[in-house]
């Protein structure tokens, strides 16, 4: 029998070639044209578990998509860790921006990934980190390397919110119950500076109408006396924050957790480069709030930003008119101690009262998160930063992610469980965006790191 990394190492091709099966199911879980990609890629996530040594594989109903659950019991006394991703991925648009087809797979080379990146819709967030653990799973068990217990449960609906996950964790507390929860859906700050994410940013969304005149008008005939709804949305819009780009909701930063200087110090030691970072999107100057760093506005402070607006004439050529209606998109991160369901409250109120006599406003809560922070003094993250310090050569460091995984705060209010946040992404791996790809080093040095986490993991809990 062959050890761990042997095994990772002479499967290579294939792990690739499984996880590329995997992506090329388009799993859109906004989209309701693709529903039964979904359910055909929740069967093949349950297949492959099962393949991979699962006991107890069940592809379990919710009120939305299901969710995959499966379990490696190896002992009693051992710890359990469960494994939580999302096979679901976001919308594929815009098509045309893809270099290749976003559910055919293939390998190219990048500056930051010369030894290659696989490119894909979901290949890094999250089909290409959750399979990591499946075939961490299988290298454990071929090599007879498995020392902790681990359940998987797998869902398909995170990129929507998650909405129908709270009752499932209510409705299988027993089937769940674990010692700590392990997700690899995050990343690091660079594959030379490996890091641990100890935050997740919360979340508000809502969507808004601005309604003038009953019907579209001519907009000579009516101009300069009927409320334009467009003009007036991007002036509502355009308020919501004041010069120093601080959110005029009032009541909006009642809640949060301002971090003390000590805190701030250690935060900056994060290497942070505001020139790359620059030149890496192509923008002139980095933005925000006055009085905080680049990497403290993505991460420590809340943000509101308008993700879609639209209204009126958007066809070829001009059309003089005056729309009846004006919508935008709206999305607040939220930080520790903000309460998505409060924050949305003060928003609605706000927007309101700052619409002008001339409009009718209307505003419809999406979803909606709350943040999470994870500690820093706990077995689990001890095992993670050892596990993650022996692959990379450098120990990990803390690191506060801006990004939202709603269900994280759920593990710990239902299930009363903490997370560790193990990802390999890189933020310049374009989730969400045209062209989303995943390195292959990214791939497999999860694969070799997951085995020592639960290794250091079994390991420091005996001793405990
Ligand atoms: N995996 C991401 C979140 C993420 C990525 C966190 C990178 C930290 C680093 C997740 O799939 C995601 O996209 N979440 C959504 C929230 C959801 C409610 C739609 C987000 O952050 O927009
Ligand atoms: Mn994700
Ligand atoms: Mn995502």
């Amino acid at each position: 029998m062959s050890d761990c990394s042997t095994y990772i190492e002479s499967n290579r091709d294939r792990f690739l070639e499984e996880l590329f099966e995997l992506l090329r199911i388009p799993s859109i879980s906004a989209d309701p044209a693709f529903a039964s990609d979904v359910e055909r890629c929740a069967q093949m996530v349950a297949n492959q578990l099962t393949a991979a040594g699962a006991m107890q594989v069940e592809i379990i109903p919710t009120e939305g998509y299901p969710v995959v659950y499966g379990e490696c019991m190896v002992s009693p006394e051992a710890p359990t860790v469960l494994v939580y991703g999302h096979y679901d991925v976001q919308p594929a648009d815009p098509l045309e921006l893809w270099d290749s087809p976003a559910f055919e797979p293939v390998i190219k080379k990048t500056e930051l990934h010369p030894e290659g990146a696989i490119f894909a819709r979901g290949a890094c967030d999250d089909k290409g980190q959750f399979f990591m653990h499946v075939k961490a799973l299988e290298a454990m068990v071929q090599s007879d390397a498995l020392h902790c217990n681990v359940k998987f449960m797998i869902e398909g609906e995170e990129e929507v919110g998650s909405a129908h996950l709270e009752p499932f964790l209510e409705a299988h507390k027993e089937k769940l119950a674990a010692d700590i929860v392990l997700v690899s859906d995050t990343g690091i700050i660079s594959n030379e500076v490996p890091s641990i994410t100890v935050g997740l940013r919360g979340l508000s969304y809502v969507e808004v109408e601005v309604t003038g005149p009953n019907r579209d008008l001519h907009s000579g005939l009516y101009g300069g006396a009927a409320p334009n709804p467009i003009n007036i949305l991007c002036e509502m819009i355009a308020s919501l924050k004041d010069e120093d780009q601080r959110i005029t909701v009032d009541g909006f930063y009642d809640d949060v957790v301002e971090l003390s200087r000590e805190e701030r110090t250690a935060m900056a030691e994060a290497p942070f480069n505001e020139s790359e970072y620059r030149k890496s999107i192509d923008i002139g100057a980095v933005e925000g709030e006055s009085g905080f760093t680049a990497p403290e506005r993505m991460s420590i402070r809340p943000t509101l930003d308008v993700n879609g607006i639209w209204g009126g004439y958007m066809g070829d050529g001009a059309k003089t008119v005056i729309a009846s209606k004006a919508s935008a998109k709206i999305s607040m991160r939220l930080v520790p101690n903000q309460d998505p369901d409060q924050i949305t409250e003060l928003f609605m109120k706000h927007f309101e009262r700052i619409a002008p006599p001339s409009v009718k406003v209307k505003i419809t809560p999406m979803h909606g998160g709350q943040p999470a922070v994870t500690p820093t003094d706990s077995i689990a993250y001890q095992a993670a930063s050892a596990a993650m310090e022996s692959t990379f050569g450098r120990k990990p460091v803390p690191f506060r992610g801006g990004g939202s995984i709603p269900i994280v705060a759920s593990f710990e209010q239902i299930l009363g469980l903490k997370t560790v946040l193990m990802g390999f992404g890189l933020d310049s791996d374009a989730i969400h965006s045209p062209n989303e790809h995943y390195g292959v080093f990214n791939y497999f040095k999860g694969i070799e790191t997951i085995p020592l986490f639960h290794k250091h993991f079994a390991l420091m809990s005996q001793k405990q």
